[in-house]
């Protein structure tokens, strides 16, 4: 996730947490002539990736520069990349980026032709159901089953959805056995209880990914696995969590602002572990000084916040 699962949160929840097996990067945007921004390049180097396994996610509409890209990914070392098809932002959409690109199947089909011919590596891809309807998907699964790829992560919402509704569980259900590839399910997995109905409802499926719901449950991949907490142990790994990201973008950034900024887009979701979290997070909203900031959230733990059901 873009702005959240970087190396430094990947680190810091290895340290603390377990039960991940591979995660995969933030996009990196292929640039012309298969060049990456440093910022996001930097964030798959293998010898820095030591704590957590990376897959490098790219995101492109140019062929060439994605082979390219792709390419010195698989000579740095990750024989396996993965394709975002799922961004549903419009700016990047109407470039026929991510799921923009879901509604040109001719267009889409191309592209995958010219990276499993060009790639050096194997291809994995991540999917929305399409970019404006559903029904886009049935041609998509034709197009991806044609395809030699390592793994489909199947995220059930449409592009123009964004985040909003639920995702499609009985649409998902009805073309998941037309699907030949080895489907990643994706999305709204907040919970055991969540995971146990979906995997009973879903048996075929056996990888399962992780968004945003990692932040406030960072406990759910080991629980997944067969280990629990009780509330006083969530509490305080919760914490450690929290004071381990924060110390490091202390370290990392410079300046007050930049530092609560980042906090505060982390509590967008981390609040959500906590019950009335919005209410938790109301008086962290305009603080822009790290020393309030920090009494701030001694505060909110000292008060032995009751843990989201
Ligand atoms: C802020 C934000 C950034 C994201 N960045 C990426 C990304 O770089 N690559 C990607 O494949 N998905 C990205 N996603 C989507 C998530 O990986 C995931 O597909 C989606 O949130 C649904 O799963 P969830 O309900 O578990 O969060 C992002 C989502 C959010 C909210």
């Amino acid at each position: 996730m873009q702005g959240y699962t970087e190396l430094l949160f990947r680190d810091v929840y290895a340290e603390i947490f377990s039960g991940i097996d591979v995660a995969v990067s933030p996009f990196i945007s292929a640039l012309p002539e298969g060049r990456a921004k440093d910022r996001e390049w930097n964030d798959v180097l293998p010898e820095l990736n030591t704590k957590m396994p990376v897959i490098p996610q790219v995101m492109g509409s140019v062929a060439d520069d994605i082979v390219l890209l792709a390419n010195r990914l698989y000579d740095l070392g990750h024989p396996v990349v993965n394709l975002n098809l799922g961004c549903p932002y419009k700016m990047v959409a109407k470039k026929k980026k991510g799921s923009g690109i879901l509604c040109f199947p001719d267009e889409l089909d191309a592209l995958l032709e010219r990276l499993v011919s060009g790639m050096k590596g194997r291809l994995s891809v991540k999917t929305r159901l399409g970019r404006h309807t559903r029904d886009e998907f049935h041609t998509l699964i034709e197009i991806y089953n044609r395809y030699p790829l390592e793994d489909l992560t199947v995220h059930p919402r449409t592009g123009v959805q964004m985040y909003k509704g639920d995702p499609d569980l009985d649409f998902f259900e009805s073309v998941l056995p037309g699907i030949t590839h080895r489907v990643i399910y994706n999305g709204d997995l907040w919970s055991l209880d969540r995971f146990t109905a979906l995997s009973k409802r879903f048996p075929t499926i056996s990888d399962w990914m992780i968004g945003r719901w990692v932040i406030p449950n960072p406990f759910l991949p080991a629980e997944i696995k067969g280990d629990r907490f009780d509330d006083e142990t969530k509490l305080s790994l919760l914490k450690q969590f929290h004071d381990a990201i924060y110390a490091r973008q202390v370290e990392r950034l410079d300046g007050p602002g930049h530092v609560t900024n980042v906090m505060k887009a982390f509590w967008v979701y981390f609040k959500d572990a906590f019950e009335h979290g919005d209410r938790l997070f109301k008086p962290l909203r305009r603080l822009t000084d790290l020393a309030a900031y920090e009494a701030a959230v001694e505060q909110i733990f000292a008060g032995r916040p009751t843990l989201a059901g």
